[in-house]
């Protein structure tokens, strides 16, 4: 599959892969999404490694939200043995466009995406308090596996969730 390619539509929305063109406005939706920011090349590195697993969701030409993803290796989270991982390093939609299937449509495509690359594996860090995006994971089967204290630069706590595909 190309970059730019559709991968589904949801109502009005579109489900598509990133192009490199698109990364201003990836950019643009996590700066006022999430206090989680990071460096332009950041996000090109991570397009160049797992671009199907860069997805962004579009309404008539503007991007409303993207998820964006790395493989890893590392110790499983439930076997004790060293595997692929599919981690999810960034997800966010604008507050307008909230509870419309978005966030999970995109979580099940990057997963899709994941399994077809070998990982074994999805985890992600999310805050402790951000009820809105651990309710999504466990409605997609994540548990929680581990804590980190003083994981953000603002001190507050991380849960590690993972689940196996
Ligand atoms: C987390 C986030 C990506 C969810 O996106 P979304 O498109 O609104 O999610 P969906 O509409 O696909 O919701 C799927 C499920 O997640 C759960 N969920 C999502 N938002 C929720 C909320 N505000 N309260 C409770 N449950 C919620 C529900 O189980 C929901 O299913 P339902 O609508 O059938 O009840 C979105 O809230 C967001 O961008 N938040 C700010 C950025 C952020 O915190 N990202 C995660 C960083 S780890």
């Amino acid at each position: 599959m190309e970059q730019g390619t559709i991968i589904r539509s949801i109502g009005d929305y579109v489900l598509r892969r990133v192009n490199e063109e698109d990364i201003p406005s990836v950019v643009s939706v996590n700066l006022v999404t999430l206090p989680e920011h990071y460096s332009d090349f950041f996000y090109y590195e991570l397009l160049r490694n797992f671009p199907e697993g860069f997805i962004v969701a579009e309404k008539g030409g503007k991007i409303v939200g993207y998820i964006m993803c790395r493989i890893e290796y590392g110790f499983s989270f439930f076997k004790f043995n060293i595997v692929r991982k599919g981690h999810i390093v960034s997800i966010a939609v604008l507050a307008e466009h909230r509870r419309k299937g978005l966030g999970e449509a995109m979580m099940l495509e990057a997963m899709e995406a994941m399994k077809k690359r070998g990982c074994e594996e999805a985890f992600l860090e999310v805050r402790v308090s951000n009820h809105p995006a651990i309710s999504l994971y466990k409605k997609l089967g994540f548990k929680e596996v581990r804590r980190i204290p003083f994981y953000y630069r603002d001190g507050e706590e991380a849960l590690v969730m993972a689940k196996p595909l």
